[in-house]
């Protein structure tokens, strides 16, 4: 899966014949096309034609314009491409079916992977949909409901006690000794495939015009180099003119990819701290990656504090009716901060990517959230709460 020469830090990555693409993927042909999912893209995507697919419907998940949460950030116009509505309610979702595809291609039983929490139920997800046997490494931290999720699906969960870190090393090594096919992003080069289904539907839902800025949330880097790798092959096809500036928001107490794309050298690990599980990463492995799509875009990186991070998961579910996790509103907590610099004009037209559904950590999101009022069941009651 990876480089033989520079070994696991040589992530390979996927090309095509763009030109025989270009003569197929038109937005005639699309246009014509019922399948509404992120197969409708076959072309760009690293499987057979008689593959086997998982009959969930990945992708293609609902965008649409956020006028009241735009006012708040501050720009024109905001729209909120909301993954969480995925079949396990995140964005690896994509990544995992392609993953899941390959595994069955390549003649495997049991596909493995690390993770924080969502790559993990995206893939026992996918496994169980496609009748393989998933066996996912997770920190002692992740949260209750992606866990749940796990068991759901029949994984057989190993709840490694340490960091995410400890967790991505076990299972490295656990794939290597068993043969066991390897979901991890950092070495397996068809995750970004699927994660950059993201922006090919960013790119045709808006009708080949994709807004100047587009914010996505960054842990180990594998969702931002996706969606950069989406909008450079449609640029590189023909279907869309501008490709837009990416906007990678990292959490400041876990933000060693800014650092990196700040400082221009390499990767200096930390020791996370926010309560965005999903991008508490330490030691990103796809840092390189998602600094050169930032860099490619024309783009930039910056941080927010955790309590940003709760003020966006509050607004964006107030004003735009969808509840995000805390990485996922990540995203819009950056263009806000963003908006505020001047990073990005006020006249813009802005994007953020809804990695993840906000019940998959109802802890988090209760923590953020105001108090119900407790009343008894008597009306006058209620007419006094209501007027506190
Ligand atoms: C909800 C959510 N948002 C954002 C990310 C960040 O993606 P990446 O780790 O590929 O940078 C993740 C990764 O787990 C996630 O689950």
């Amino acid at each position: 899966m990876t480089c033989p020469r520079c070994g696991v830090t040589g992530i390979l990555d996927v090309q095509f014949d763009y030109r025989a693409v270009a003569r197929r993927l038109t937005r005639g042909a699309l246009a014509r096309r019922s399948d509404c999912s992120q197969w409708r893209y076959r072309e760009l995507l690293p499987i057979g034609a008689w593959a086997r697919l998982p009959a969930l419907a990945v992708g293609w998940t609902a965008l649409g314009p956020a006028p009241a949460l735009a006012r708040r950030v501050g720009v024109r116009t905001l729209y909120l491409k909301d993954d969480g509505r995925n079949p396990s309610a995140s964005l690896k979702d994509r990544a995992s079916a392609v993953a899941a595809v390959k595994a069955v291609e390549a003649r495997r039983r049991t596909i493995a992977c690390a993770s924080t929490g969502n790559a993990a139920s995206s893939l026992a997800c996918m496994a169980a949909a496609l009748g393989l046997k998933a066996i996912i490494f997770v920190p002692e931290r992740a949260p209750e409901p992606k866990l749940a999720q796990l068991l759901m699906f029949g994984a057989t969960v190993l709840r490694v006690r340490g960091s995410y870190d400890a967790a991505w090393n076990l299972c490295q090594r656990a794939c290597e000794r068993w043969g066991w096919y390897n979901r991890n992003a950092a070495v397996n080069p068809y995750l970004v495939e699927g994660k950059k289904t993201v922006s090919l539907e960013i790119c045709e839902q808006l009708e080949w015009r994709p807004p100047e800025w587009v914010a996505v949330s960054v842990g180990d880097g594998c969702t931002i180099a996706g969606a950069w790798k989406g909008f450079r092959e449609m640029r590189e096809l023909g279907l869309i003119r501008r490709a837009p500036k990416l906007l990678g928001v990292q959490a400041a107490g876990a933000a060693p990819v800014t650092e990196a794309f700040r400082s221009g050298a390499a990767l200096k690990p930390v020791e996370p701290h926010t309560l965005a599980d999903s991008i508490a990463v330490g030691v990103p492995r796809n840092w390189k990656k998602a600094v050169d799509a930032v860099r490619e875009s024309g783009g930039t990186m910056l941080n927010v504090e955790d309590e940003e991070i709760e003020e966006a998961m509050r607004t964006t579910g107030r004003l735009a009716g969808v509840f995000a996790e805390p990485a996922a509103a990540t995203s819009v907590a950056g263009l806000a901060r963003a908006v505020k610099e001047g990073i990005v004009p006020r006249r813009a037209a802005a994007l953020a990517v809804i990695t993840g559904n906000g019940l998959k950590d109802t802890r988090a999101a209760l923590a953020a959230a105001p108090r119900p009022i407790d009343v008894p069941p008597d009306l006058a009651a209620v007419e006094a709460a209501l007027e506190r």
